[in-house]
């Protein structure tokens, strides 16, 4: 046996290696442009395809903006206490049972979401398009005692509750739109798109 026998075999493990770091930087390059490529361009976001977004890092409480056809939807992760303020409003609110206006079948019921505590809603006034405020606290002094946490228009002082659900007696004439959306796991939302079909 040779005594650089040894040596040789470190070079084949050195040769191997380095064969297996190029083939890897060979692949990661070419997932690169694969990877990009599922994303929507910025002119493909704005004609309306579909924004995909990770809520894994959405806190209970939390609300984070999205922009989808040049719009903002709001994601907000409702807690317990947000979601049972809801029943409590349902005789304060114009459109309980999300009756009026003509959105998702997953927006008429009593969280409006697909799932209760991801409430997922366009971000616009459905008054005049100004951009409400999330106020999730309970009866702030400017709000007065009765406001269980929603939003607030500041245009024309138009409220919601937190499922959206538009007040009696304020400018805005229905509840916040909900856009179609779907769950790809429990973490990903896709804005844009759901899987019912469009009479
Ligand atoms: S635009 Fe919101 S109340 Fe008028």
């Amino acid at each position: 046996m040779s005594e650089y026998g040894n040596v040789d075999n470190k070079k084949r493990r050195f040769l191997i290696g380095a064969t297996t770091a190029v083939g890897g930087i060979g692949a990661a390059a070419a997932a690169v442009p694969f990877a990009m490529s599922f994303w929507p361009s910025e002119r493909a976001k704005a004609a309306g395809a579909p924004v995909e977004q990770d809520i894994s890092k959405l806190e209970p409480g939390q609300q984070i903006k999205v922009e989808w056809r040049g719009k903002v939807v709001w994601i907000i992760n409702r807690t317990p206490a947000m979601l049972a303020t809801l029943p409590k409003l349902d005789d304060k609110v114009a459109d309980p049972k999300s009756d009026v206006d003509h959105q998702p079948p997953y927006a008429k019921n009593e969280d409006r979401s697909r799932k209760p505590e991801i409430f997922v809603a366009v971000g616009i006034c459905t008054h005049l398009g100004c951009s409400p405020t999330f106020r999730p606290e309970v009866a702030p002094a400017d709000l007065g005692p009765d406001w269980l946490g929603g939003f607030f228009c500041p245009c024309h002082q138009s409220k919601f509750d937190l499922a959206g659900r538009v007040y009696k007696g304020v400018p805005a004439p229905t509840n916040l739109i909900i856009p179609p959306y779907r769950f790809v796991t429990d973490t990903t939302i896709v804005i844009g798109e759901d899987e019912i079909k469009k009479a």
